[in-house]
């Protein structure tokens, strides 16, 4: 009896070994192990076959929630980049949706594989992380309610700035010299404006259109000669090129292809 009882459990932990060897049951129990999961982010990747993008879904035309999402609730142009990617790697595309200063530490850290957040390639930040080729190129704009003295960027001097913490915007604002107020969102920026709390917002192109056609009596001051382009790219953890490699290569695909500009088309004209 002994014999039998011993013979059993070794039966058994072999039986346990090999399943989780094969990484036996479902896939959701594979998915909720690789959130928890602090690193091994490839690993987790190739295992749940989830591809994770940390977003910050406060960026229109790019990342927005919306009821009808391209993945989940979230929609935009970087949202349909996102899904693409994931399905011509043959991943589930899913979004974590944090702050944008905080995505930089999350992909460190492995909690999401990738980022894609209109986030513009910068020297400053490729020392945390790697790059993917760029995709879309923008530029610094001022928002400033119609009527106003600002023409351009050298009339901010002495004004009130309002910029979003961690974006490009505020860098550029601070390369300048000129003093400023950041805030959490571009949306709090843009109420500042509107209630007289500030006199302009300095922030990415395409997201000011956005505003400006959501928002009456506010109008897009540019400036050529002050912002230089910038180009968005997106990041992967520092060495992860088997990720990155698959990345760039949907990404030159849809730029070679026309599918990102008509993407862009789209979700501009209907903004
Ligand atoms: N392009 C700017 C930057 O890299 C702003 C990006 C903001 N993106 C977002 N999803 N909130 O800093």
């Amino acid at each position: 009896m002994k014999k039998i009882i011993k013979i059993l459990s070794i039966v058994m932990v072999l039986a346990i070994a090999v399943c989780s060897l094969a990484s036996c049951g479902t896939d959701n129990a594979v998915t909720a192990e690789a959130g928890k999961a602090d690193e091994a982010t490839q690993a987790n990747q190739a295992k749940s076959g989830d591809l994770i993008f940390g977003t910050n879904a406060e960026f229109p035309p790019f990342e927005y929630v919306s009821a009808a999402g391209v993945i989940d609730t979230f929609d935009g142009i970087d949202m349909q980049i996102a899904k693409k990617i994931a399905e011509d790697n043959g991943y589930t595309p899913k979004i974590s949706n944090i702050e944008f200063d905080s995505l930089i530490i999350s992909l460190q850290k492995g909690q999401i594989d990738a980022i894609i957040a209109g986030m513009t390639i910068t020297e400053d930040r490729k020392e945390s992380v790697d790059f993917s080729i760029p995709y879309y190129t923008a530029t610094q704009v001022m928002i400033v309610k119609d009527g106003s003295e600002i023409k351009k960027a050298a009339d901010m001097d002495g004004k009130t700035i309002a910029v979003v913490q961690g974006y490009t915007g505020e860098t550029v604002v601070e390369k300048m010299g000129y003093e400023h107020v950041s805030f959490k969102k571009g949306t709090e920026c843009i109420m500042e404006l509107v209630n007289g709390k500030c006199d302009v917002v300095v922030i990415d192109s395409a997201t000011a259109q956005k505003y400006v056609a959501d928002n009456d009596g506010l109008v897009i001051v540019e400036d050529e000669s002050a912002f230089e382009n910038e180009e968005y790219g997106i990041a992967v953890k520092k060495g992860n090129t088997q990720l990155l490699d698959k990345i760039n290569a949907s990404i030159e695909t849809m730029l070679a292809n026309g599918t990102i500009s008509s993407w862009a088309a789209q979700y501009t004209d209907n903004l």
